[in-house]
């Protein structure tokens, strides 16, 4: 991206690019050596072996996207027309698609002003017979207050789906995010810190539902029973899709996982350099930097900032951009899309998520981002005037 402005540097930082840590190609090789590239090969189970030994989860099941992930937790919990989901407005469609495919009516909790996570005092208000689920989602891998979350649907028999796209081996007080609902799902999306371009998983905690999710995953046959010689033969058992990845995915995959300590190490390293080098920017311009709370490990997903206004916000945006530097904005408050006002979402129902939406900026994230690049970042907002480069 060329720029002559003589303010402007010559240079390009994308948002996010994808970054392999080495053995990938190795290890897509040897999928295809050992002639099993569809789901359920060598790596496959290698995925689920690593990741059920690192996070002590009973039963992983890697799956094509973490939104078909959740769509497996919807059939799971038999999700039909008239149940009740509370969703956050401020999060990914997946979250909420997943279970309005099978019939289910969102119910759009608001966020806590600090974490940007779901404001579980507002849940007792939210909850009627008809609640079936509640899906925290721990945003930027911060973890939502899952003691409360946990007890409210205790009292009231209701599920708890965690959506941990963004949290992989994050902590909330201690306890791996991802293993406190009854289910819960990751992404492997290519923007994650661990990827392989499209690819999720379920990570099922209560193990009463292990069997029917292999059948669900399995296009609704028993197939993974029949390939551990449970069976002679296999059939159509149950509902299910098409929800397994092909082992050349998770051999991409598998090499990430393994470089897990490596890549958090230097997420860890790109997060604090902005929070370092913006906490006396930020202070002095009314921009709010990412709040942790102490009892929470975040895995360094996203670093954002909260601009004071929506017209400052797109007038960084734009500034960085004329730079050459890519900074996004995140989700738009679903309850105000089209299909939330579908669903009887209204200005004003979510007033934090309306206003958070309207200010985060997220910065340029990616697991081989430089220093000098994050140095360019740095200098390019420390410049900002309120108006666009
Ligand atoms: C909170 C959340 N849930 C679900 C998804 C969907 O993930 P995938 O692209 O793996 O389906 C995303 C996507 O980024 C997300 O941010």
């Amino acid at each position: 991206m060329g720029v002559t402005d003589k303010r402007c540097v010559l240079t390009y930082i994308p948002f996010n690019r994808p970054v392999k840590v080495g053995k990938e190609f190795q290890y897509i090789q040897q999928a295809i050596d050992t002639m099993h590239i569809s789901g359920d090969g060598s790596y496959t189970k290698k995925c689920h072996t690593l990741l059920e030994e690192a996070l002590g989860v009973p039963k992983v099941l890697l799956t094509t996207s973490c939104t078909h992930a959740l769509e497996m937790a919807a059939l799971l919990l038999n999700i039909q027309s008239g149940d009740e989901v509370i969703v956050p407005s401020f999060t990914f469609v997946s979250t909420v698609n997943a279970f309005v495919l099978f019939g289910a009516r969102p119910i759009f909790i608001d966020i806590r002003p600090d974490t940007l996570n779901l404001d579980e005092a507002q849940l007792e208000r939210l909850i009627t017979p008809k609640t079936k689920v509640i899906v925290p989602v721990h945003y930027a891998g911060v973890g939502c207050e899952m003691d409360t979350i946990l007890d409210i649907a205790r009292q009231h028999t209701i599920a708890v789906i965690e959506d941990n796209a963004h949290g992989l081996f994050g902590k909330y007080k201690g306890k791996y995010l991802g293993t406190f609902g009854c289910l819960a799902t990751q992404s492997f999306h290519e923007t994650k810190n661990f990827m392989c371009g499209e690819g999720g998983a379920l990570l099922i905690n209560d193990p009463e539902y292990i069997e029917r999710a292999e059948v669900i995953r399995e296009k609704g046959t028993n197939r993974s029973r029949f390939f551990r010689g449970e069976i002679d033969k296999y059939t159509w058992v149950d509902l299910g899709s098409s929800y397994l990845p092909s082992d050349i995915l998770a051999a991409f995959l598998y090499a990430q996982l393994e470089a897990r300590e490596q890549i958090q190490t230097k997420r860890r390293q790109i997060w604090e350099y902005y929070y370092a080098h913006l906490q006396g920017w930020a202070q002095d311009h009314g921009v709010r930097l990412p709040i942790v709370p102490s009892h929470c490990d975040q895995p360094y997903h996203i670093f954002y900032i909260l601009m004071p206004s929506l017209e400052q916000r797109q007038a960084l945006i734009a500034h960085l951009k004329a730079q050459g530097i890519l900074s996004v904005f995140h989700y738009m408050p679903l309850h105000l899309s089209e299909m939330g006002q579908r669903f009887g979402g209204r200005q004003g129902d979510c007033p934090v998520t309306e206003d958070v939406s309207d200010r985060l900026l997220r910065m340029p994230f990616y697991n081989d981002l430089t220093e000098a690049e994050q140095a360019s970042v740095v200098a390019a907002i420390r410049e900002f005037d309120g108006n666009p480069c």
